[in-house]
């Protein structure tokens, strides 16, 4: 909290020299259609600026010892979920930013009291901690756009890409930091019942650092610190458990159209298996979990799915070939195979006989 109190009487005096410009910019978005329409109550006018129009919108500020003014840009899956989020656990979400209409109104519904903004440069004013809930290559570029003021503090959600990333709207007195949600965000519904115990990596200043952890558990969340220069490793490993598993589950369900299954029906056999060998890992281990032919040395059934898929699902060949890689070295590691066993279960899938 200490920066945000100190830097207070600052931001307040570079706020009050930008908003001549900004009162400019706000007129020139309602002009073009863009949605400003303020919350009622907790308004100020530019009185002090002697601006011609009777313009009001909420103070963005909080006060000392309180939670800070929360902007998000982007108001895709990530930034409406924690806008929402963040509203129903009473953090103070005062405006977002997405190019779109429509996404901004839907924000707008769920998140009571949010103004919405074209562009990102013009929630700068209403918000005290910035997260740009963005593509990750959308990062840098939207962060060349903003010039933050003494007092704030920038985030991005991106699991792979440091804060460092966000330098450029940095200015004196201000910190830029991380905040990601291990969560799939495929569904608003879904991801906001998934926050509760989910992993939320922070990064930043220890000050910046405390707000993102406070706020991670405002939404359930469990916070964790990486260590420096991990978080590609931890993003590799974060893809392959969300879309990782996606990706087997298209391919078990390509395969079991051979079966004459559509989807759901696919899914609704073959994944209880899945959840099986998950639920055994987790309670015995992945090396004892592992189960089928590669802990028994079957080379024959490796040649006979080979010769299968081959016919009926081709696409499916190389994730099965890696997968059974994969099952080979861990029969070996775990001991259940012998030398020779090995070897002719990597023969056969490879094609020999
Ligand atoms: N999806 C996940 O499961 C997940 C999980 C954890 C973290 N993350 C991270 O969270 C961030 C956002 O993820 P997301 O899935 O919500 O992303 P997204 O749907 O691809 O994009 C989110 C929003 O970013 C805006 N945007 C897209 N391209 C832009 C551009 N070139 N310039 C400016 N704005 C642009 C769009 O807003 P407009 O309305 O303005 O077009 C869109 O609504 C990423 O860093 C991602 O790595 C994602």
């Amino acid at each position: 909290m200490k920066a945000w109190d100190e830097m207070e009487a600052a931001a307040r005096r570079a706020r009050a020299e930008r908003m001549a410009e900004h009162e400019a910019a706000l007129d020139e978005l309602e002009a073009g259609g863009i949605d400003l329409n303020p919350a009622p109550g907790g308004t100020h006018r530019h009185g002090d600026l002697e601006h011609a129009s009777d313009h009001a919108h909420p103070h963005a500020r909080s006060g000392p010892g309180e939670r800070p003014v929360v902007g998000i840009v982007g108001a895709g899956p990530v930034g409406l979920t924690l806008g929402v989020a963040l509203s129903r656990a009473g953090w103070p979400v005062g405006a977002v930013a997405s190019r779109d209409a429509g996404r901004r109104e839907r924000f707008r519904e769920r998140v009571p009291g949010a103004r919405a903004f074209a562009d990102a440069t013009a929630l700068v004013d209403e918000a005290e901690l910035i997260l740009l809930a963005v593509p990750d290559d959308a990062i840098a570029p939207i962060a060349g756009t903003l010039r933050l003021y003494a007092g704030q503090a920038i985030a991005h959600t991106s699991g792979l890409l440091g804060a460092d990333v966000l330098a450029p709207a940095l200015a004196a007195g201000t910190q830029a930091g991380a905040f990601h949600p291990l969560v799939a965000f495929a569904d608003l519904e879904r991801a906001l019942a998934a926050l509760p115990g989910a992993t939320i990596a922070i990064e930043g200043d220890d000050d910046l650092a405390a707000h993102l952890a406070d706020m991670a558990e405002a939404i359930g969340g469990s916070p964790v610190r990486l260590a420096p220069g991990s978080k590609p490793a931890y993003h590799a490993a974060a893809v392959l458990s969300a879309g990782g598993v996606v990706a087997l589950l298209d391919t078990i369900r390509e395969v079991a159209r051979a079966l004459g299954l559509e989807e759901a029906g696919a899914l609704r056999i073959f994944v209880p298996l899945v959840e099986q060998a998950v639920a055994n890992a987790l309670a015995l281990g992945v090396e004892s979990a592992l189960t089928g032919p590669a802990t028994r040395g079957d080379a024959g059934t490796v040649r006979a799915h080979l010769s299968a898929l081959a016919s009926s699902a081709p696409d499916a060949l190389p994730v099965y070939r890696a997968l059974l890689e994969r099952d080979i070295a861990i029969a070996t590691r775990r001991g259940a195979l012998s030398p020779d066993a090995t070897e002719r279960l990597r023969t056969a899938l490879a094609g020999g006989s």
